[in-house]
């Protein structure tokens, strides 16, 4: 796409598209949701449907891809917070309905808690849809360089580089988490359809290893290169790379 904006239209329009043909069968509609600024105009649109267009999310499961651990939920760098602000907040999603890894549970329930919401994904019938961003180590969710094709939602230390990129957001580096709850790489090639946003030049590198290069542990998102319905939907500047 020339431009991320006229690309976030089209999948929030098939997110609605999603939730509408689940809705008229009854049935709830199950989101795999990101954070971050790749999904931010997703969500704007589906909030102008919701506003303009009577757009329901009365019938939506939601589960996020991550948070950071340890994190408060009230804290404005939460991805519990981010979520709330950018999406929930405006919107009708029942709040029962909304899942994201607790970043504020003792170390002692952390597995326990992991293995609780694969667990519940698994009992609404898996991920109907999955949004995602990519991070610049090739990580899907926090799933960092290393992570197991078949790993389910567990705690994770993350890369230097990616706590490099959230400095700003938590003013400096040394109040950056160093650890992280995410989905696994094989949660999320579970879901149905997955959906994975690219904007900017400074995705063009990763996102050209991810599509061209070889399927390796070392480039997490490579392993979506055997899922067969996924879509990358990038800008040209996230493109600029690809041969
Ligand atoms: C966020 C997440 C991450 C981000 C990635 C890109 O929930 O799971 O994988 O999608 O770090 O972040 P942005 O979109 O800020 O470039």
């Amino acid at each position: 796409f020339e431009n991320s904006k006229e690309a976030s239209v089209l999948v929030a329009q098939e997110i609605a598209e999603l939730i509408r043909t689940k809705e008229s069968k009854n049935k709830p509609c199950v989101l795999g949701l990101a954070t971050g600024s790749s999904p931010i105009r997703v969500y704007e649109e589906l909030i102008r449907m919701h506003r303009e267009e009577g757009l329901s999310f009365a019938n939506v499961i939601t589960f996020n891809l991550d948070e950071y651990y340890p994190m408060d939920k009230n804290n404005i760098q939460s991805y519990f917070y981010f979520m709330h602000e950018h999406l929930f907040n405006h919107i009708d999603i029942l709040p029962e309905n909304i899942n994201i890894p607790d970043g504020n549970v003792s170390s002692e329930d952390l597995y326990q808690s992991c293995i609780d919401y694969e667990m519940k994904i698994k009992a609404y019938g898996g991920l109907d849809f999955q949004l995602l961003g990519i991070g610049r180590t090739g990580h899907i969710g926090f799933n960092e360089p290393g992570s197991h094709l078949n790993s389910g939602t567990r705690s994770i230390t993350l890369d230097h580089i990616t706590r490099v990129d959230a400095a700003p957001t938590f003013l400096g580096i040394d109040n950056v988490p160093r650890k992280a709850i995410t989905m696994g790489i094989g949660t999320v090639l579970a879901a149905k359809r997955i959906v994975l946003l690219g904007w900017g030049s400074n995705k063009a590198e990763i996102l050209k290893e991810t599509i061209e290069g070889e399927i390796t542990s070392e480039v997490p998102a490579t392993y979506l290169q055997n899922h067969d319905n996924t879509t990358f939907i990038i800008d040209e500047g996230a493109s600029s790379e690809l041969t």
